[in-house]
């Protein structure tokens, strides 16, 4: 992100933080962080994770609203986080949020589901084996299109085996906007960002397709107040 600032990234907000996968090592890296989460319990695992040395401030709130009245060089909404906004006003209160934590010269970062590949490959039914610790996660997904809204509706089933043995069983749903190029720059603009790169994610330097279901974008910091 840094090619995109015209100064050095130090400082970078976190929006949508979760557990702290980017925040953490962020932190390591030796940048001030802060990240916020409208969820208590993606907030304690993510405080349980970092290690002694490393300061991170995490606050509960939600990306539409959340003021800190702090200003950082980056800001980020990475996993997906801009599609769990489902309607245009909460896309645009969640990109206004990143701009009104940026410096003038700041970048603000992030990944989002592509229309184009969404809709060319369609959610289909998918069954996953992951290994974890004690056993193994079964994972069987199906997905749901609302073509009129951009939203993809995505249920999953989990079971955790320990050998043959059930030991837990649950099920989630999430409901995800996914995004097309000219409604992206048109959000960012409103917002009082400019889009300056997108790309399929995580192969940055490919431009998305129809198969690039996740992509990856940078805007900057564009002037609140535009010269005439
Ligand atoms: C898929 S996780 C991504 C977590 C993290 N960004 C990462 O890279 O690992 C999505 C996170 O966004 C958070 N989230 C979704 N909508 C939010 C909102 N309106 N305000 C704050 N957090 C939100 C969820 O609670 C969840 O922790």
């Amino acid at each position: 992100m840094g090619q995109y600032s015209t100064k050095p990234i130090h400082s970078v907000l976190d929006l949508g933080c979760g557990t702290g996968s980017h925040a953490i090592p962020l932190a390591k890296r030796g940048h001030k962080v802060a990240g916020v989460d409208v969820a208590e319990a993606m907030l304690t695992r993510a405080r349980s994770k970092v290690g002694p040395g490393v300061d991170i401030s995490f606050h509960l709130g939600d990306v539409r609203t959340v003021r800190l009245n702090q200003t950082f060089d980056a800001a980020l909404m990475m996993f997906a986080v801009l599609g769990y906004q489902h309607e245009n006003e909460d896309i645009l209160a969640a990109l206004k949020t990143a701009r009104s934590h940026l410096h003038d010269d700041g970048v603000f970062v992030f990944d989002v589901w592509y229309g184009p590949a969404v809709l060319n490959l369609r959610p289909s039914d998918r069954v996953k084996v992951i290994p974890v610790g004690d056993g193994r996660l079964i994972r069987a997904a199906s997905g749901e299109l609302d073509v009129q809204r951009n939203l993809c509706k995505v249920s999953y089933h989990l079971w955790h085996l320990v050998g043959d043995r059930l030991v837990n069983e649950t099920e989630e749903t999430h409901l995800m906007r996914y995004f097309f190029a000219q409604d992206l720059q048109l959000f960012c603009a409103l917002s009082g960002l400019k889009l300056v790169h997108l790309s399929a994610f995580p192969s940055l330097d490919q431009t998305p397709d129809e198969q690039s279901w996740n992509i990856f974008g940078v805007a900057t910091a564009a002037s609140l107040f535009p010269q005439r």
